[in-house]
């Protein structure tokens, strides 16, 4: 088991545009199963993307505890979104804050599985809203800037 430092809010790094992964290497095949790591050991994570642990790469993981398990995308592709869900959101790299998001309710994406086989998957509800999460990620954004009422929250006020 490896853990990375995960860049918080704040770092330039998480405002840029990951690159697509070229060839899965063994690099990258660490990449995933530290990620993996990170977010467990976080407890608090249902996803984690690769420029929160510093790498500037199309690939990020989802586990929301539902039928889908584990899922580890690389080079991901948004294939179809449908619907509309708000809910309070956060992030590992955003630690203490939250905020309502509006995200699409229904996600079908294709992408790469580690092993470099195209794969589709689609989910809905938290599934579709950890995606989304996590691809915006690859693009820097961060989802305290989509607050659906303008507002971030600290966590700790929570009722
Ligand atoms: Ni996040």
């Amino acid at each position: 088991m490896a853990l990375r430092n995960l860049v918080l809010e704040g770092d330039p790094l998480l405002r840029k545009k990951s690159r697509p992964v070229e060839e899965i290497t063994p690099r990258i095949i660490k990449l995933l199963d530290d990620m993996a790591d990170t977010m467990n050991y976080e407890n608090r994570g249902v996803g984690i993307a690769a420029p929160q642990v510093g790498v500037l790469r199309r690939v990020f993981i989802v586990d929301v505890g539902d039928e889908h398990g584990l899922v580890e995308f690389i080079n991901p592709e948004i294939l179809e979104t449908a619907g509309s869900q708000i809910d309070n959101e956060g992030c590992l790299s955003v630690p203490g804050k939250t905020c309502p998001v509006e995200r699409a309710s229904y996600v079908k994406v294709r992408a790469l599985d580690r092993n470099g086989n195209e794969f589709i998957v689609e989910g809905e509800g938290l599934f579709a809203r950890c995606v989304l999460h996590e691809y915006d990620h690859l693009e820097g954004i961060l989802f305290i800037d989509k607050s659906a009422d303008g507002k971030i929250y600290s966590t700790e006020s929570e009722g």
